[in-house]
């Protein structure tokens, strides 16, 4: 029988180094984009793709995460004698359940793979979804839901992907395609960070990710790849063939707020998407430009 998709794992224990100072004490994933942080963008999406069960894996700066998503009595009280009822409203109306919530430590930040594996006992033997906070996208549907949408037609494991310029393909993850029909590819290889020149393709892997619990085993070795990190797709490569494997092309806009141009970049895409915010920014740009 087909289990649907329920858990999905937020690993938030890099060390954030391209936004120091600011991510020297917070998580990077606690960065606002406009007034939001972007781990709440993340757990947003994950709700509305039908994510029951959120796990963290946190490094430094566990508290601030936490206690973003649970209760703040002191506030909550403060805005309910200053009679600010929608700001309290709209505070408990994306509060996760009690009970729905776990968080563990990745200890040493050793990689997004080995932060995927810290999860292992949390989610157990059913398929579940990652994502990267840091990887922001603008879209009709929340990106994972429509991954989770298709997923049951094709299962397996299932990652965004999305066309780079070849310039950029030592940053990501890069996939040897197959079969393609413009929105699934099938995966025929998968190399981590490679140089323009041996790049199998552009089509790269985001911050996405459904998974079989089979990856677990793979992760188990602890083999470290670029960067000397233990790497998430270094592990995916061994069940290639083992069981189906798709790239999915989302509709959306991507930003990495992992990077700070490509965080300036969201700033604005979000601030002008606002129905609330979009005229007074695009007034702010123009006197810029
Ligand atoms: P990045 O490659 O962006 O690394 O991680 P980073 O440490 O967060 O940032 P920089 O490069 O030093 O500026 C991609 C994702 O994997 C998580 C990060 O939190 C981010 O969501 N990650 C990475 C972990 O959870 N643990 C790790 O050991 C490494």
């Amino acid at each position: 029988m087909m289990r649907r998709v329920r858990k999905a794992i937020f690993p938030v224990g890099g060390l954030g180094t391209r936004f120091l100072p600011a991510t020297k004490a917070m998580p990077k994933e606690m960065l606002p984009v406009v007034d939001k942080p972007l781990i709440q963008y993340a757990v947003e999406e994950a709700r509305a793709a039908g994510i029951e069960e959120f796990i963290f894996v946190t490094g430094r700066g566990k508290t601030t995460i936490e206690d973003h998503f649970d209760h703040s009595y002191e506030l909550e009280h403060t805005l309910e004698a200053r009679g600010k009822t929608a700001e309290l409203e709209a505070l408990r109306a994306w509060l996760p359940p009690a009970g729905d919530v776990a968080y563990t430590r990745q200890q040493v930040p050793l990689g997004l793979g080995h932060a995927v594996w810290c999860a292992r006992d949390l989610v157990g033997d059913e398929p579940f979804a990652v994502l990267l906070a840091d990887d922001l996208i603008l879209s009709k549907t929340p990106a994972l839901k429509q991954m989770c949408d298709i997923y049951p037609e094709v299962r397996g494991n299932m990652v965004a992907v999305m066309d780079v310029p070849k310039a950029h393909t030592q940053r990501y993850g890069i996939l040897s395609p197959g079969r393609d029909d413009g929105r699934l590819v099938q995966v025929r290889g998968l190399v981590e960070k490679p140089k323009a020149e041996e790049a199998p393709s552009t089509l790269a892997v985001i911050g996405r990710y459904i998974l079989e619990p089979a990856v677990f085993a793979h992760l188990d070795k602890k083999s470290k790849g670029a960067g000397g990190e233990i790497q998430l797709t270094d592990s995916l490569v061994p069940m290639i063939g083992t069981s189906p494997f798709h790239g999915y092309r989302f509709e959306g806009q991507r930003f990495d707020c992992g990077d700070k141009i490509g965080f300036f970049e969201a700033q604005i895409a979000f601030a002008l998407a606002r129905a609330d915010l979009g005229p007074a920014a695009q007034a702010v740009i123009k006197r810029y430009t």
